[in-house]
């Protein structure tokens, strides 16, 4: 019986910024992010969004039709956690009533903590075949005005429906891992943005990569040419493609050509080059970028997939595309989402960027933008508040 995700939704803010307008801005070549970086747009959300709107306005489009007594688990994997405490995901769990026999934890390890998230769910479910999962990716990616990171910003959500006999993908059984204890990129409990060694985090990431796919290629018995596309956890998108290359200069020692490089993994990018960095979510949204975005039917194909969460820890594996998945796809929302966003300008994105509540205990309203299903309102006695938005996201 195969095992993997069912549904496949995600959420990005309804702003965004233009790199061609940041990088005039800068006073940099606007190349250096079009093609240096690979990217042209990221997603910057309004003071009222945060982790748990966006991860509720995603999982309302994954559970849509499914019976809530069968998701008996939700997990939350983020690294922009909105309390120490209380899992971000008991919020969305109200947001939805669920059920109260539904339980939910949040998980960390950087970007990585969605795909192990994953994959301690996928035991349960072989266990209990008729329960779902309801698998939460959500982050605001932040870094410093002004800082090289600046252009790899971005925000999203993405919600899976685990499953047993899957309609989109199946995870197969191995996969390789990789642990080191490196400081690329991390961000202590009392700093809004991450710190980050770029250039070092892209080093590692590469050195993760292969000590992964070495681990899985032992595991597995399978060889490179085994697998039909890849998807990347992507910063940018010349990381992914940077990655693909070494992928392959690991396995055969010729460069890959051009078009190759463009069939393995040009579809996954399309999604990330418009919305930026989504950190735990990016692996799932190339994911959903791949399948809605590659003409050809992918069915009973493999797809090879890697995870890098910065500090680090790194998985390969693989999934099995389902006969039929395109029926289940949910292309058409996720293009009217991303076509509906507006861009801004450098003083409102600097205004949103620097927008911080009181931290007393004061009551604070959040000012009101343009959101998904679901808004943060603010703070009262240092409790967060949540309210439903009447517009479902993609008419709002
Ligand atoms: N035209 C075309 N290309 C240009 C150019 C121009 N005018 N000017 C520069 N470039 C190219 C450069 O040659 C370079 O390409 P190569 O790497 O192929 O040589 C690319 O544009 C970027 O230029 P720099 O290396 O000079 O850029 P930078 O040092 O200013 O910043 C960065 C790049 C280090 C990635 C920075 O954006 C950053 O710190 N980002 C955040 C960290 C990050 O995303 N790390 C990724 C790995 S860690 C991870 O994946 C976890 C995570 O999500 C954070």
């Amino acid at each position: 019986m195969g095992v993997g995700i069912d549904a496949l939704h995600f959420y990005t803010p309804r702003y965004m910024l233009d790199l061609r307008l940041l990088a005039r801005e800068r006073a940099v070549d606007p190349q250096k992010y079009l093609t240096g970086l690979g990217q042209e747009w990221m997603s910057i959300a309004p003071p009222d969004e945060d982790i748990v709107t966006m991860a509720a306005t995603a999982a309302t489009d994954a559970i849509r039709g499914v019976d809530p007594h069968s998701i008996a688990m939700v997990l939350f994997a983020t690294e922009s956690a909105v309390d120490h405490s209380k899992a971000a995901g008991v919020w969305v769990h109200h947001l939805l009533e669920l059920p109260r026999t539904c339980r939910v934890v949040e998980v960390k390890q950087a970007c990585y903590s969605g795909v192990c998230a994953l994959q301690l769910a996928l035991p349960y479910i072989r266990q209990h075949p008729d329960k779902k999962v309801l698998l939460l990716t959500s982050d605001i990616a932040r870094y410093g005005l002004n800082t090289p990171g600046e252009p790899t910003q971005g925000a999203a959500a993405c919600a899976a429906l685990l499953s047993a006999s899957p309609r989109l993908v199946a995870i197969e059984p191995e996969a390789g891992y990789y642990t080191d204890h490196v400081m690329d990129f991390w961000r202590p409990t009392y700093l809004q943005e991450a710190i980050v060694d770029g250039k070092y985090s892209t080093r590692i990431y590469l050195t993760a990569l292969g000590e992964a796919w070495a681990h899985y290629q032992m595991e597995s018995k399978r060889a490179l040419s085994d697998h039909a596309r890849f998807c990347y956890h992507t910063p940018f998108a010349r990381m992914a493609q940077k990655a693909h290359e070494r992928l392959v200069s690991i396995n055969d020692s010729a460069p890959i050509a051009p078009e190759t490089l463009a069939r393995h993994i040009n579809a996954s990018l399309v999604y990330g080059k418009k919305l930026g960095n989504s950190y735990t979510a990016s692996l799932f949204i190339s994911l959903a970028s791949l399948l809605e975005q590659t003409e050809e039917d992918l069915s009973s194909c493999r797809i090879g997939l890697f995870s890098y969460g910065s500090g680090c820890v790194a998985e390969y594996f693989s999934a099995l595309v389902q006969p039929g998945y395109r029926r289940h796809l949910a292309t058409d929302a996720h293009a009217l989402l991303l076509s509906s966003r507006r861009p801004l300008s450098i003083g409102d994105y600097e205004q949103f960027y620097q927008y911080a509540l009181p931290q007393d205990e004061g009551r604070h309203a959040t000012p009101r933008h343009r959101t998904g299903a679901f808004r943060f309102q603010g703070v009262e006695a240092h409790e967060r508040l949540y309210e439903r938005c009447p517009l479902s996201p993609a008419h709002a």
